[in-house]
């Protein structure tokens, strides 16, 4: 548990190369596919947002299975991958590409931005102001992975918005492999045991709030809420990115059009473990085209 110190200057430079360009009606993209990608399935979580809150947009999923996952691995990879995987997704004509992956959010957004001549729009900064205004007694609490702790881009974004808050953040590395073998349900005492293990320094230091950093997490929000207790608030970094998707695409007028969008699913790996890891995360039956891709080449 840390608190990371605020880097001011690393601050400024978030801020700066960070920021979503604004997406414009003037380029007439309203119709367009929004390309959402992650390092694997997780980011379907944000992608079931979406359709929630935008059920008319067409969306590119792009999920790099045969690599994850990226939270364990050095800045330099999780970058490289990062920047193939938005080639690979600006070979379609996107309005916007929104990063659901934590990890690539808090590590590359704003490389990923400054490359890019389309919104890249990532989960952090808007989870980061969920946060400070969600607080009440400034105490904020944020788990994710090992790279989105380490890169301290929520710290920056936090303290930017509330210079008082202090953030106590810890990695939770078995989270993610324990969701994927399905084991994140309310009485798993495997579960229950690793939540209460990491999770009991953050619920001491008193915190109000609690940033769930990761794709996976929201699958935990059970499990967590009832270690956190009542008091705490959960804050969903893939919903607060969705939400904040939708706002981007509303002032800029640039909604899609139509009843009912069509959804296009890409993977680094074999289709045929796409359906049950899918489901998972979009808690319903996936419906769409599921193609492999080799991400090698881009
Ligand atoms: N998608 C990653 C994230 O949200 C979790 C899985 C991984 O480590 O690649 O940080």
């Amino acid at each position: 548990m840390s608190a990371v110190p605020p880097d001011g200057r690393a601050e400024r430079g978030v801020e700066r190369q960070g920021r979503p360009r604004a997406v414009g009606k003037d380029r007439n993209m309203d119709q367009k596919p929004i390309g959402v990608f992650d390092s694997g399935l997780g980011g379907l979580t944000t992608v079931r947002e979406l359709i929630r809150l935008l059920p008319g947009e067409d969306i590119v999923y792009f999920g790099d299975t045969g690599r994850v996952p990226y939270g364990s691995r050095s800045k330099e990879t999780i970058r490289k991958y990062a920047r193939q995987d938005v080639a690979f997704l600006r070979t379609f004509d996107l309005k916007a590409i929104v990063i659901a992956c934590g990890t690539v959010s808090t590590t590359a957004l704003d490389l990923l931005a400054r490359e890019n001549p389309i919104p890249i729009l990532g989960v952090v900064e808007p989870a980061a102001r969920a946060a400070a205004q969600a607080t009440r007694n400034h105490r904020i609490g944020l788990i994710g992975t090992q790279a989105t702790i380490r890169s301290g881009a929520y710290e920056r974004y936090i303290t930017s918005a509330l210079p008082e808050a202090q953030i106590f953040a810890r990695p939770c590395p078995l989270f993610v492999p324990l969701v994927e073998n399905g084991r994140f349900h309310r009485g798993d005492v495997v579960i229950e045991t690793i939540v209460r293990e990491y999770l009991s320094p953050i619920r001491d230091a008193g915190v109000d709030t609690l940033v769930l950093g990761c794709t996976h997490y929201p699958l935990l929000e059970e499990v967590i809420g009832d270690f956190m207790g009542p008091d705490v608030q959960l804050i969903n970094a893939g919903a607060e990115g969705a939400r904040e998707v939708v706002e981007k695409l509303r002032l800029s007028d640039a909604l899609a059009d139509r009843a009912e969008g069509t959804r296009r699913y890409f993977v680094s790996d074999r289709v045929e473990d796409f359906s049950r890891l899918a489901s998972i995360f979009l808690r319903q039956d996936v419906t769409g085209d599921v193609t492999q891709v080799d991400i090698g080449q881009f």
